[in-house]
Order: C-alpha cells, then sequence, then structure tokens
C-alpha cells in the first residue's frame, strides 16, 4: 500500500493507474477504523480494481463544542488495517493540504437544502455542509468510478447521494449495511467514549429500532406515537434521546400511512457519545 500526502501526488499516481484501464473504488474515512470500514473496503474492492482510502479528520464538520480535539488519532493502526485489506493507496492529506491557508471563511460551501437542517442537522447546523464540501473536494482529487458509504450514516449517505446527482458527478454511489458488534451496537468509533457500564446500556439503541420495526411490520401506523414509545424506552434506560424519526427511506421526508419504504433514525447522547443508529423498513 502506497501512503500519499498530497493532492498532486494522489493525482499522479491515479492517472497512471486510469491509463492501465483500471477502475477506482474510493472509501472516504476519519480513520480510527473498525470492522464497519474494514467492510467498506471489502465492498470496494469487489467494486474496483484499484482501492483508494482516505483519512482526514475534518476539523470543519466537527461544531465548537463537539468533540475534534478529543476524535481518536489511530494513523499507524489504521495504515496496519488498510495495508492487511490490500488498499492501494491510502491518502492521508494534511488540513494545510485540504484548505486555504487564509482560512476556511472564502472556501467554496456545498450545501444539499432540506436533507442537511433536518434531523442530525438540526442538532449539528453546518454539520452536512461539510460533510458535502470534504466529501465533494475528496471526490474531485480521488475521481473514483465508485465511491462507498455505510448505511450506519444514513443521512449522510442521503447528502451524498443529492449532492453527486445535482453536481452532475459521475460516480456511482454504493451503500454498505451497518456492521454491528455484541448485542447489535452499531460499531462507531465514538463507541470508545463510552465507559463499560455504558457499553453495557448501548445496545438497547438497536433493540428498541428493532421493536419500532417489529411494530411497523404489524400494521402500526402511529408514527408519533411509536417515535414517543422509543425515545421513552431510551431514557428508561440512562440514554438522553434526541430524536427518533420513521422517514422515506429515498428522501428522509416525513411519510404518509401509505408509504412503505421507511427508515427509523435515531441519535440518542449516551454519557461522552452521541450515538446514531437506523434500521430500513419495507413494508
Ligand atoms: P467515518 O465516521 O470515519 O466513517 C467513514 C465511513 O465508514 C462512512 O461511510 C460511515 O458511514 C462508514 N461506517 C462507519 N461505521 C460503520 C458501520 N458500523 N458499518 C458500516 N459502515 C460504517 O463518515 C465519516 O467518517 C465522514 O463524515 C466522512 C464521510 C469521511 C467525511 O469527512
Amino acid at each position: 500500500m502506497k501512503i500519499i500526502t498530497t493532492i498532486n501526488e494522489m493525482r499522479a499516481a491515479l492517472a497512471q493507474v486510469r491509463t492501465q484501464g483500471k477502475k477506482i473504488s474510493f472509501v472516504p474515512t476519519m480513520g480510527n477504523l473498525h470492522e464497519g470500514h474494514l467492510d467498506l473496503i471489502r465492498r470496494a474492492h469487489q467494486l474496483g480494481d484499484c482501492v483508494v482510502a482516505s483519512i482526514f479528520v475534518n476539523q470543519m464538520q466537527f461544531g465548537p463544542s463537539e468533540d475534534y480535539t478529543s476524535y481518536p488519532h489511530t494513523p499507524d493502526a489504521d495504515q496496519q488495517k488498510l495495508s492487511a485489506e490490500n488498499v492501494d493507496y491510502c491518502f492521508m492529506p494534511s488540513a494545510a493540504e485540504m484548505y486555504p491557508p487564509t482560512g476556511i471563511t472564502t472556501h467554496t460551501e456545498v450545501f444539499v437544502p432540506a436533507v442537511s437542517t433536518i434531523l442530525c442537522g438540526a442538532s449539528r447546523p453546518g454539520h452536512f455542509k461539510w460533510v458535502a464540501t470534504v466529501v465533494a473536494k475528496l471526490l474531485n482529487i480521488v475521481q473514483p468510478d465508485v465511491a462507498i458509504f455505510g448505511e450506519k450514516d444514513f443521512q449522510q449517505l442521503t447528502v451524498i447521494r443529492s449532492m453527486v446527482t445535482d453536481l452532475c458527478m459521475p460516480i456511482k454511489i454504493v451503500g454498505v449495511p451497518t456492521t454491528r458488534g455484541a448485542g447489535g451496537l452499531a460499531l462507531s468509533s465514538r463507541n470508545g467514549y463510552l465507559t463499560p457500564s455504558e457499553l453495557a446500556i448501548a445496545p438497547t439503541l438497536y433493540k428498541t429500532l428493532t421493536q419500532t420495526k417489529q411494530q411497523l411490520v404489524a400494521g402500526e401506523r402511529d408514527f408519533a406515537e411509536l417515535e414517543n414509545q422509543a425515545k421513552q424506552s431510551l431514557a428508561a434506560v440512562g440514554f438522553v434521546p434526541d430524536y427518533v424519526s420513521i422517514r422515506c427511506q429515498d428522501d428522509l421526508s416525513e411519510p404518509s400511512t401509505s408509504d412503505t419504504k421507511l427508515v427509523i433514525l435515531a441519535a440518542a447522547k449516551l454519557g461522552k457519545a452521541r450515538l446514531i443508529d437506523n434500521l430500513q423498513v419495507t413494508l
């Protein structure tokens, strides 16, 4: 695996790859890699001949009171994991390489309306704008045939799909199902913030979504009531719920009772960690 830190070097290496007629697949990450990230890499191998992963902790997408300074940095372990998965190129740019020295205030912003300001976007103002902006930059640098993202961050995936469609980017976006650990807990870099007792409680998030899914499958259609019940179940075990919301899978709009492609999304704080999860339901 070749480690690349500059945009010029990344472009030059991939220009070579393209002349060989190889299909490039790309997995952007913020590092601290776990099996969920590695499942995206495995999918990338199925979809392309040359796999590029990026590790860049994008400070701009963290709010001022969020965990940027404590976000885990594990570059050596990450490189070993990517190398063991036969990644061809690991792109690890510095902040100075990705953003201009003059500061961020004059930088172009990519904003996908509607879907960026609801759910997690309502509690994390500006978050999805900077996710879309950094992903647009990374896609322009790598120019992959296919880019792979986790369904774990369902709203992020929705934002990126809209951006790629709206900006006519000739890139296929592929979503990969959530990789889960003990008790169904979605793997996340932020699980590392949980104490042992919080780790025992954390799978309740998945269990609660599963119960809501069962109620939908059984014919329950009072979405507001189901959302309230789920929030109460989370609060009862010690979560501070932000939202539980039943939405349409395609655009995260509010469903009517006749919609059949739904997704239940939740965000809740447990101790220092803000956990998110979701379950798709096709009725
Ligand atoms: P990060 O949180 O590192 O996640 C990188 C990719 O891994 C995302 O597509 C995310 O959805 C996926 N992922 C994380 N946990 C997963 C799990 N348990 N199962 C399946 N996929 C999982 O998401 C980001 O970084 C950033 O916002 C980024 C897109 C890189 C832009 O900065």
